[in-house]
């Protein structure tokens, strides 16, 4: 279990306030794939690893009832806090116990979580909790992309050539790396989409407050005490200087693309 790397409460509230948003499209794409073998309304969705609520908000149209889970009692108080939506319901629970009956669900999601999971124990749980014919949605994002590719090379290389390069996890270096092509999943003919992504404009400093989220540079952190933001400071300094540009580093802004793998498949109807 890796729940400690998202335990403390200040990484929870950087996650939900600098993480680019999953889309209504990206909602979209998932419930037709739902809808595809279920004709009455869609009732019961889970949402496992919800962190700050971000990825249960998403399903809030089309479900009558959404549930957020997450280990981390920080991150389903933040999203309990902010939430304004009446069908969004959080729990602090882990995936390979989800607290719902046997045969209620329709859609089982996991954003940016999956790959953190007991997967024999989830995938179990998985079976038990959905109705015949309902779906499992998983999907994540790794690499960054720029339109300019000198940023792209800078970003590729702070994660996985610098001094950040040992502190992944080895369940994100075999599944979320992998994009997931190496995920057990619980049943036969998963559908891949790799057709999505979170587009978004940040300014250089809040793409490195969004680098301080991610799992390997806490990991980094914790190993280097000494460090006090020195790595991260250094990739602004390249990036800002790759831009060439000479606007101040706060108000120059840089797109940048996170292409999404989603992967789903479906209970058997027997
Ligand atoms: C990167 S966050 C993703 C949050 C959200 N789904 C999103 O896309 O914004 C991963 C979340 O998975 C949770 N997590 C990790 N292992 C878990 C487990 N076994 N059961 C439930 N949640 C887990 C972590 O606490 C963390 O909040």
């Amino acid at each position: 279990m890796s729940a400690h790397l998202f335990s403390e409460a200040d990484h929870a509230e950087l996650y939900q306030k600098y993480r680019p948003k999953w889309s209504a499209e990206f909602a979209e794409r998932v419930v037709t794939f739902v809808k595809e073998k279920k004709s009455s309304p869609l009732l019961h969705a889970v949402d496992i690893g919800c962190g700050s609520g971000q990825s249960s908000e998403i399903l809030a149209p089309h479900f009558q009832h959404v549930l957020g889970i997450d280990v981390s009692e920080p991150q389903i108080v933040l999203a309990t806090a902010n939430n304004k939506l009446g069908n969004v319901k959080y729990r602090v629970a882990p995936a390979e116990s989800i607290p719902v009956p046997d045969g209620s669900v329709d859609l089982v999601m996991c954003l940016e979580a999956v790959h953190w999971f007991d997967h024999e124990k989830f995938n179990a749980e998985v079976d038990r909790v959905l109705v015949p014919g309902g779906v499992l949605a998983v999907a994540g994002t790794i690499y960054e992309k720029f339109p300019q590719d000198e940023l792209t090379r800078i970003s590729h290389q702070f994660h996985r050539e610098g001094p950040m390069k040992d502190c992944w996890h080895e369940k994100l270096v075999k599944y979320l790396c992998t994009e997931y092509r190496n995920l057990p999943m619980p049943y036969g003919g998963a559908v891949r989409d790799e057709s999505m992504s979170i587009d978004v404009d940040l300014t250089i400093p809040q793409y490195i407050k969004l680098q301080s989220t991610i799992s390997p540079y806490r990991e980094f952190c914790r190993r280097n005490p000494g460090d006090k933001g020195a790595l991260l400071q250094n990739l602004q300094k390249s990036l800002y200087e790759a831009t060439g540009s000479t606007q101040p580093v706060e108000e120059l802004k840089m797109h940048v693309i996170l292409p999404i793998f989603l992967l789903m498949v479906r209970k058997p109807q027997v």
